[in-house]
């Protein structure tokens, strides 16, 4: 996935203040727990340069404290020797890290061609909708789902396509619409 926004697309009331380098804020000095430091040093053992182990460990970040704040685009940096410009600007690249706190599903809806023909903006309309009225990118209240709109999730022949939490929907329809959300209470 990459290429296009990455979550969430704007700036939503409630979220943390933006830090350096345009990347928003947690507030907090981070460090990988002993869980994620034992995952990070097998996959160094894996890659040619830390350089190059740069996706898998912003996934342990991600997978560690949910989204990629500017102190983990600075962690991240200085655990694999890079620049935080050069980790933020892969971070902003691909669609797969969220850039902003994220509820317990988020739920990434695609728009680009086969999924806008097959409705893939009423079906993001209308999630977001029925969630509460949600904006693009906006968690709803009680922490549960953020919906946010993708660039192609490689589902074309089953548009319209949806990703939660990593998994694939296909063919969600308005009229699956419904069935669809009550999976995921
Ligand atoms: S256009 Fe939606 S998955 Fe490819």
């Amino acid at each position: 996935m990459s290429g296009g926004p990455s979550t969430p697309v704007d700036i939503l009331p409630g979220q943390p203040p933006v830090g350096e380098h345009g990347a928003l804020s947690c507030g907090k000095e981070l460090a990988f727990s002993a869980k994620a430091e034992e995952r990070l040093q097998k996959l160094l053992t894996r890659y040619p340069t830390k350089q190059a182990a740069l996706l898998p460990t912003l996934w342990i970040a991600q997978e560690e404290w949910g989204w990629i704040s500017r102190e983990a685009v600075d962690y991240v940096a200085a655990r694999l020797g890079l620049t935080s410009a050069f980790v933020w600007g892969v971070v902003t690249f691909y669609t797969m890290y969220n850039r902003a706190p994220v509820g317990k599903h988020l739920i990434q809806v695609c728009t680009s061609i086969s999924c806008h023909l097959n409705g893939a903006e009423e079906v993001f309309h209308e999630c977001r909708k029925k969630l509460g009225g949600l904006k693009p990118g906006e968690t709803s209240a009680d922490g549960k789902y953020t919906v946010v709109e993708v660039e192609c999730l490689a589902q074309c022949d089953k548009a319209p396509a949806v990703m939660v939490n990593g998994d694939d929907h296909e063919r969600i329809t308005l009229d699956k619409l419904d069935a669809f959300l009550a999976e995921l209470r």
